[in-house]
């Protein structure tokens, strides 16, 4: 298997999608085949959704935060904290699961794209109350509502059919501009997505247009794999750690 090489010119962005934690057995939306409790997942994970059935989406995302809570991180998760340890602040990891788990294993430069299982959030766009931390399973039948102005609560996660936030999406392409300004070598290597769902998808290209080496880790061969130069087929909590060449 080729490794790759982190030593101190290396500028190292890695994006992980849901397959990077499908070894921690939380299932990716392929797994589940797109569908829960024989519904599109869109159905309670999209802000029409949220409007239409508000009690069925918080039983959605109860039931993932107790099944997330009883998962643990696993190999992969491990390799990329040892990768920032030693990589410093030459290393940034961008994801876009919403499971917590790769700061349950440690990672701390870490840009969560789609939000956050445990952060909850008002739904008035115009309340001022900020997203709060909240482990909370809610009993089937019960929507939270927000203390400061009585609307609903809501999972403060990025739903089909909403926006990045900018500030992430500049935390990334600074990270990128940082390196190539460093005369750094950049790296950009995808774990675990199936890379369809943008901007996600567009990293890749960008990373190339810099100058970038770029590197793909994923269980399928997807379309997605023939834009990066690398691609090593495989789980990555076995790739992953074996992946890494630290100098
Ligand atoms: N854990 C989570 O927080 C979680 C779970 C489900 C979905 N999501 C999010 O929902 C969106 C779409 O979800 P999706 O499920 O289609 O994910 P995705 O589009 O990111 O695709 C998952 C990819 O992971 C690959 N894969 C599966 N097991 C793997 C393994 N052990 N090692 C390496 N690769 C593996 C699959 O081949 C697939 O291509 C994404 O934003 C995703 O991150 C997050
Ligand atoms: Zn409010």
């Amino acid at each position: 298997m080729e490794t790759l090489l982190l030593d101190s010119k290396t500028w190292l962005l890695v994006l992980t999608g849901a397959g990077v934690s499908a070894e921690s057995g939380v299932p990716t939306f392929r797994g589940l085949n797109g569908l829960w409790e024989g519904q599109p997942v869109e159905s309670v994970a999209s802000p029409e959704g949220f409007a239409k059935d508000p009690l069925r989406v918080w039983r959605f995302y109860s039931q993932r935060r107790a099944g997330a809570a009883e998962v643990s991180p696993n190999p992969g998760h491990t390799a990329l904290v040892e990768w920032e340890r030693h990589l410093g602040d030459r290393f940034l990891l961008a994801t876009q699961n919403v499971d917590g788990l790769h700061r349950r294993a440690g990672s701390q430069r870490i840009v969560e794209m789609h939000g956050n299982l445990f952060t909850t959030r008002c739904s008035n766009v115009d309340c001022k109350r900020a997203p709060f931390p909240d482990t909370t399973v809610y009993p089937d039948g019960t929507v939270p509502g927000c203390k400061d102005c009585g609307s609903l609560l809501r999972p403060h996660i990025v739903w089909f059919g909403e926006y990045l936030d900018p500030v992430d999406l500049e935390t990334i392409q600074g990270f990128a501009q940082r390196a190539v300004k460093a005369g750094g070598r950049l790296v950009f290597l995808a774990a675990g997505t199936s890379g369809v769902v943008y901007p996600a998808s567009g990293m890749v290209d960008q990373a190339r247009a810099m100058g970038g080496e770029t590197w793909l880790v994923n269980l399928e061969t997807t379309e997605s794999a023939l834009r990066f130069k690398h691609f090593i087929q495989g789980k990555s909590g076995e790739v992953l750690p074996k992946l890494g060449r630290l100098v």
